[in-house]
């Protein structure tokens, strides 16, 4: 029998997006706070469980799982997971994101693993400005990490990059030049208002049509109605056919009518939309039940017929939602 988990307005649930750790080795300036404390290790799910949850939802029907952090590639074991998840029947394809640090050593083994796609954080070319964005970061071992990701043999590289005025604003060009002349797709992010990382982010916003204009002085942009079933939009560019350049805008055009995704956090909550604190806690349900996995559809069941239509960040990026992005799953 084929299942297929539904939200109340009709929606199918077909992408699950999985954080693995809250960690990261970075401390990026719109992602956290300087000094973050991070989980305990007995609040995060262990290996097993996020086996059996990732389990769990491909068999009622989710196609696409995203493993994300914090930074997935620091959690131990992760090598494995991505096995035994991009192994599972019924599931089309694991993904993952990840900044790039440890890649240089991992790219391969992930792609030989079974991840099918990676998205990797670029957020500047210029090592100083990159250090103050991501505050522990080192651009030469993101470039070699990215290097070695587009050998690896995955089926398609993407980097994200997140614009903010007066930060790296001035390098969307450089950004897109570096992406087309490697023949990667790269998508330019809004800034979204999660948890209070210390300053205020109205000043910084940059939106995406700003972003396609300073794309559009200098490449010839063609629309595309493709979809990667994500919230980014896409555009070609007529002199490289190989690399798509996607804008994610929660502010600026909202997506959640097609909204097709849940998120689980680190330790277990399964988030039913980014904007809203509404969520079911998974790890009381697989800690309560390690037998039988009903009581965890029927609770998954219950609370997606209670996802919302629609987010509601306002712009000029004020906090509403008190979690950080790390804790939420990128
Ligand atoms: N706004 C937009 N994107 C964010 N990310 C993290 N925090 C934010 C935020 N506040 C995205 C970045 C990063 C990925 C892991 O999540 O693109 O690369
Ligand atoms: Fe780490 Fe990604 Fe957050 Fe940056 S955005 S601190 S790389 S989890």
């Amino acid at each position: 029998m084929d299942r297929q988990l539904q939200d109340g307005f009709g929606r199918s649930i077909e992408y699950l997006r999985l954080s693995v750790t809250d960690r990261c080795d970075f401390r990026c300036v719109y992602c956290m706070a300087e000094d973050m404390t991070f989980l305990p290790r007995q609040q995060v799910l262990s290996l097993e469980e996020i086996e059996r949850v990732a389990a769990l939802f491909v068999a009622n029907g989710v196609k696409k799982i995203r493993l994300t952090g914090g930074e997935p590639l620091v959690r131990q074991g992760i090598v494995g997971l991505c096995e035994r998840i991009a192994a599972l029947p019924g599931l089309r394809e694991l993904v993952m994101t990840s900044n790039g640090s440890q890649l240089g050593k991992l790219a391969r083994p992930l792609a030989e693993a079974g991840v099918k796609r990676m998205n990797i954080s670029l957020d500047s070319l210029d090592a100083d400005k990159f250090r103050a964005i991501t505050r522990t970061g080192d651009l030469a071992q993101v470039l070699a990490g990215i290097e070695a990701a587009s050998s690896a043999g995955f089926a398609r590289v993407k980097l994200n990059a997140v614009v903010m005025q007066g930060r790296n604003a001035d390098e969307v060009v450089d950004l897109v030049d570096f992406a087309v002349n490697r023949g990667l797709d790269i998508s330019f992010i809004e800034e979204m208002p999660l948890g209070e990382v210390g300053r205020s982010r109205g000043e910084s916003f940059c939106s995406s049509d700003w972003v396609r204009e300073r794309i559009a002085e200098r490449y010839s942009l063609v629309d595309s109605a493709e979809q990667s079933g994500g919230p980014a939009r896409y555009v070609r560019l007529k002199d490289f056919p190989d690399s798509r350049i996607g804008f994610i805008s929660p502010h600026s055009h909202n997506f959640c009518s097609t909204c097709n995704r849940v998120r689980l956090t680190a330790e277990g909550r399964l988030l039913l939309c980014l904007g809203h604190e509404n969520s079911i806690d998974m790890r009381a349900l697989l800690r309560r039940y390690p037998e039988t996995d009903q009581p965890l559809l029927d609770a998954l069941q219950a609370a997606l017929a209670r996802k919302p239509l629609r987010h509601e960040f306002s712009v000029g990026g004020e906090v509403q939602v008190l979690r950080f992005m790390n804790a939420s799953g990128g």
